[in-house]
């Protein structure tokens, strides 16, 4: 039941400090991830692995883009990520030693499932499901499986399962640079472990956001602007707005804005970044300035000490710090949080928006 919660929605999104303490329980030990976490086999199938191809849909596929940042700069292992649809009707080269992927909620999605079973003729190493349902035929026909532990996810608009994946993800990440022997910075494990009260605290923000929320509900368009693996996090942030609210919504990675979009920003266009602390934030301020120079409204979620200050165009929330690997975690909670609030200032069906059905079981 939705208990105290006006939505589903909004009771999955405080669930999140709670979830991800369950992703994380008994998958970490002193010295890192616990491999076996992945299966008996997963220590030797990850030494082995040479790349590692992701297939999944929609915010599923948002999680594996973010996946991709992790994997390479943590694990040194190159990835390719697809959208199942896309994947499973094309001539796909998969080199020796590849892992497939697999990323979905419910473990039913056609698309997904479709791409699974065309590649199990394709000479995979192995195929590893991340999925939050167990017993769902992704989980029953994938080699290897991991649980995200999310809980029965009611609203359409995934929330809780999409922070789970990320956390299974960087489990992968860590397990992977692991089993080959690479060294990553153990203040990422303390992070991880931190993580659930930081989202607590990020969900403490919920009224600031709220009342930020008004700015967007007479607007019919607004755009998205993160770097590296926060351009994910801002495809995730615009997905949830339009899904929900039906506020035409774009995300863009914020070096691609004078390739075009630059092109559409007005004073009626809001424009929303994600600027945590890290070594494209120097970048990341160079595009607002170009934002603000055109007008724009800006709305940006920063840390705490990005020098990026209120002014009359540029309202700013403050994030706590956070290890730089696990910001597009955080970072996520703001973003559905707004357009949640967006979408009930509308009056939209939050929890059934239209058109939309919660496990696509069809192409
Ligand atoms: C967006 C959303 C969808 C799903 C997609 C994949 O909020 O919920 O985009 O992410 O349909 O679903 P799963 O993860 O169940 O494969």
């Amino acid at each position: 039941s939705k208990g105290e919660y006006r939505h589903y929605m909004l009771k999955e999104i405080y669930e999140q400090p709670t979830v991800i303490a369950a992703a994380l329980e008994g998958r970490l030990g002193e010295e890192g991830v616990l491999v076996e976490s992945f299966g008996p086999e997963a220590a030797a199938l990850l030494q082995q692995a040479r790349q590692i191809h992701i297939v999944a849909c929609g915010t599923s596929y948002h999680a594996g883009l973010v996946a991709r940042y992790w994997l390479e700069r943590y694990a040194g292992i190159p990835v390719q990520v697809e959208v199942a649809s896309e994947y499973r009707y094309r001539d796909v080269v998969v080199p020796e030693e590849t892992l497939l992927v697999t990323l979905s909620q419910s473990g039913e999605t056609a698309d997904t499932l479709a791409a699974l079973r065309f590649a199990q003729n394709k000479g995979y190493l192995s195929s590893l499901a991340i999925c939050n349902v167990p017993g769902s035929s992704l989980v029953r026909e994938s080699d290897l499986c991991l649980m995200t532990r999310a809980g029965p996810e009611i609203g359409v608009a995934s929330t809780k399962a999409f922070t789970t994946q990320l956390v299974a993800l960087m489990l992968l990440t860590l397990a992977t640079a692991r089993a080959k022997s690479r060294s990553v910075d153990p203040a990422i494990l303390s992070a991880l472990r931190k993580l659930p009260d930081l989202c607590r605290q990020v969900l403490g923000l919920d009224r600031e956001i709220e009342a930020l929320s008004q700015a967007f509900a007479e607007k019919q368009h607004a755009l998205f602007l993160g770097r590296g693996a926060h351009f994910p996090i801002a495809l995730e942030g615009a997905l949830k707005l339009k899904e929900i609210s039906y506020i035409h919504a774009e995300a863009y990675p914020a070096g691609e804005l004078k390739h075009g979009p630059l092109a559409l920003v007005d004073s009626e266009m809001p424009v929303i970044s994600i600027a945590p602390n890290d070594d494209l934030l120097g970048k990341l301020k160079s595009n607002l300035q170009e934002v603000r120079a055109r007008g724009g409204q800006l709305f940006v979620f920063a840390d705490e000490g990005v020098g990026i200050d209120e002014q009359e165009d540029t309202r700013v929330l403050h994030l706590p710090h956070i290890h730089e690997a696990l910001a597009p975690l955080l970072y996520t909670l703001p973003l559905q949080l707004l357009s949640y609030h967006v979408a009930v200032l509308k009056g939209t069906d939050v929890d059934q928006p239209r058109n939309l059905a919660k496990s696509v079981t069809v192409e």
